[in-house]
């Protein structure tokens, strides 16, 4: 057969790499069972009972055909009641859409507003899926380095650096994957003032890890800021906080302007969400207690794990502020993310994620999920531990 050119804008797109490193863990795992795998953003905890009992009922209630593009009421006026309680954001339930997983909400956000050619601002360390999510839009990413050394912190100077008249997007992300910073209100000022002074840009904010808090932290919604909420898209999500990833559902909240392309991409692609779901997501945005209890339990094992890579001589992991993720910085002459990323591969039978996926290329880093069983953190560590004490340094 004569071979077939796809889509280039798909050919410009890397595959996955935390789905390659979750298939290896798993193909380490038929020979050797006592791999850890720690690649995968994906909570350890069943999805709450309450949640699943009310998707049975729904099911039998006859949730099961095609529901109100938009999502149902129930679940937007829920949506919206929780983004005013929770976020300080002030929306109706017109602005609310309900998707198939927060990544799906940032898709079709990003290809229903961008124009070929579109310059897109990513803040690195980023989430892996946002550059090929702008690219498959015809988009430009432009990444904007942000250094370990300043803790990570946004600055006006590398986002003017950065900006130009096509650029029409900046996506930001916090509690963030994979450094766990929050956002601070000095830096959703600086967010805030860079977009009063660029009117042509629009910020869509990730905050699937919103409930993820650990010591008190708190974190800023950009769409709260009263002067540029209009140009604000919020995604969120309850694959991380209630434990739902398999469900696929998220949502996005966004001025009336925006939601009308975004609602159209929609319509004439997932068309709907599964009802059942929807119902059983009512009862999860009621599920509090639940979420902190799971939450209290992600801030034992960091403690745990991040103490025990703390003591390794050439480690550095900054304790995370949110999310479920340890962002640790190696010092290991000739040893770059990925080195680093096979040798506890090879050494230490720990699979995580290399640094450089994020786009962190100046420092040889790693990203290990502890959204993983507590004693299989606590092994993790001692065997990076023994493993890393054999290199020279
Ligand atoms: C930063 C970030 N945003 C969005 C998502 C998407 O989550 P989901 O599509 O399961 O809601 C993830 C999942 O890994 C993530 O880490």
């Amino acid at each position: 057969m004569e071979s077939f050119r796809y889509n280039p804008r798909i050919r410009a797109m890397r595959p996955s790499a935390s789905m390659a490193l979750m298939a290896k863990a798993r193909e380490m795992q038929r020979t050797d069972p006592s791999v850890i795998g720690l690649a995968a953003g994906e909570p350890d905890f069943p999805t709450p009972d309450r949640i699943c009992m009310e998707a049975i009922r729904a099911m039998s209630e006859g949730y099961t055909h095609y529901t109100p593009g938009p999502g149902l009421p129930e679940l937007r006026q829920a949506i919206r009641d929780k983004l005013a309680r929770d976020n300080d954001i002030h929306c109706e339930t017109e602005d609310i859409l309900v998707t198939p997983g927060g990544k799906n909400a940032i898709f079709l956000a990003v290809n229903a507003l961008l124009n070929p050619g579109d310059e897109v601002i990513l803040l690195d360390p980023s989430w892996v899926s946002y550059e090929p999510i702008v690219l498959s839009a015809g988009g430009v990413p432009v990444h904007v380095r942000l250094d370990w050394q300043a803790s990570y912190r946004v600055t006006r100077e590398a986002l003017e650096a950065a900006v130009s008249p096509r650029t029409r997007l900046l996506i930001v992300n916090y509690p963030n994957n994979p450094t766990g910073r929050v956002l601070t209100p000095a830096e959703a000022d600086v967010l805030e003032s860079f977009l009063l002074d660029n009117p042509q840009v629009a910020l869509l904010s990730d905050e699937v890890y919103e409930k993820i808090l650990f010591d008190g932290n708190v974190t800023v919604s950009m769409a709260s800021r009263e002067r540029v909420r209009e140009r604000v898209i919020t995604v969120n999500g309850f694959s991380k906080c209630a434990a739902m990833t398999g469900w696929r559902l998220g949502y996005l909240a966004a001025d009336k302007r925006f939601m009308e392309p975004i609602y159209k991409l929609h319509q004439h692609s997932a068309s709907c969400v599964s009802g059942f779901v929807q119902r059983a997501a009512v009862v999860a945005l009621d599920c509090q207690q639940e979420m902190e209890e799971m939450r209290r339990i992600y801030q034992e094992r960091r403690d745990l794990f991040v103490s025990e890579l703390n003591e390794i001589p050439g480690v550095h992991c900054e304790s995370p502020a949110g999310a479920f993720y340890a962002w640790a910085i190696f010092d290991y002459p000739g040893l770059d993310s990925n080195g680093i990323c096979t040798y506890l591969m090879d050494h230490a039978g720990v699979v995580g994620m290399p640094g450089s996926e994020y786009g962190e290329l100046r420092a040889s880093s790693m990203r290990f999920s502890f959204a993983n069983a507590t004693e299989d953190m606590v092994r993790a560590g001692e065997r990076i531990k023994s493993a890393l004490l054999e290199l020279p340094r």
